[in-house]
């Protein structure tokens, strides 16, 4: 479903350039769940915006259903962003000056859906925020933010879900009852789920696992080196 091949990423500041994906590849298919894990720093992000096409590799291919993201066109890329994906993203992104309810309802307003805000509704209630939909952000504890995130990025029944530290800045039972929401959620639509995450009981979760080690990843085993890997990530 989706797949990297050989991607190579440096970014460039001033007149250093600093290698961060130097020869990863992954294969992930329809209704996967796989962890992506590894130190702060090693290019979980990076690896997630290579992944949704929000940035472009040095080298290598990212394929979406067969198809190379640089066969595409910018706005072709964005389309396919707007109507497959929804990202989760580690510091949530969501607009100040639009509501719990706006917010969830905007990926359906851009895809001109004319039931935006009664969808938007059922889904914030199915997370628990129904009553906060005409909340703003700063109105927000951080998990009822993480959960508007949530339920923004899937409101249009993406079939790639892409999660970035989803548990990241909560207490570990909002943690918990997150990571539920986003695998209930996941399973209901038969999505595609790539996390990333510091948390190995999340991690363990996912059908698959696999760390992102000086550029490249490496799947997690089922034994030995995995103890090891769990710990050392934190
Ligand atoms: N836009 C950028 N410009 C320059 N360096 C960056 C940029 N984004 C990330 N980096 C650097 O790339 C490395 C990987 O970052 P990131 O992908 O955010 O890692 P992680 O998510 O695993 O913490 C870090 O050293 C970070 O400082
Ligand atoms: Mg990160």
């Amino acid at each position: 479903m989706i797949a990297l091949e050989n991607v190579h990423l440096a970014y460039t500041a001033g007149d250093r350039s600093v290698s961060v994906l130097s020869g990863a590849s992954l294969e992930v298919t329809q209704g996967q769940s796989i962890a992506i894990i590894g130190p702060s720093g090693s290019g979980k992000t990076s690896l997630l915006l290579v992944l949704t096409g929000l940035e472009t590799p040095d080298s290598g291919s990212v394929l979406f259903d067969g198809t190379p993201l640089h066969f595409l066109s910018n706005d072709a890329r964005a389309d396919l962003r707007r109507d497959r994906v929804g990202i989760v993203f580690q510091n949530f992104h969501l607009i100040p000056s639009l509501s719990a309810r706006e917010n969830v309802a905007l990926p359906l307003d851009m895809a001109g859906q004319s039931n935006a805000r009664e969808q938007a509704r059922l889904l914030l209630e199915r997370v628990g925020l129904g009553h906060r939909l005409d909340h703003y952000p700063n109105a927000l504890s951080g998990g009822e933010r993480q959960r508007v995130a949530i339920a923004r990025a899937l409101v249009h029944r993406p079939s790639l879900i892409v999660a970035d530290e989803p548990t990241g800045n909560l207490d570990n039972q909002t943690g918990a009852a997150i990571a539920d929401l986003l695998f209930e959620l996941n399973d209901d639509n038969d999505a595609t789920l790539v996390l990333v995450t510091h948390d190995p009981l999340l991690a363990a979760r996912c059908q698959r696992q696999v760390r992102l080690h000086e550029g490249c990843l490496h799947p997690v085993g089922s034994q030995g080196v995995d103890q090891r890997s769990a710990t050392d990530i934190i």
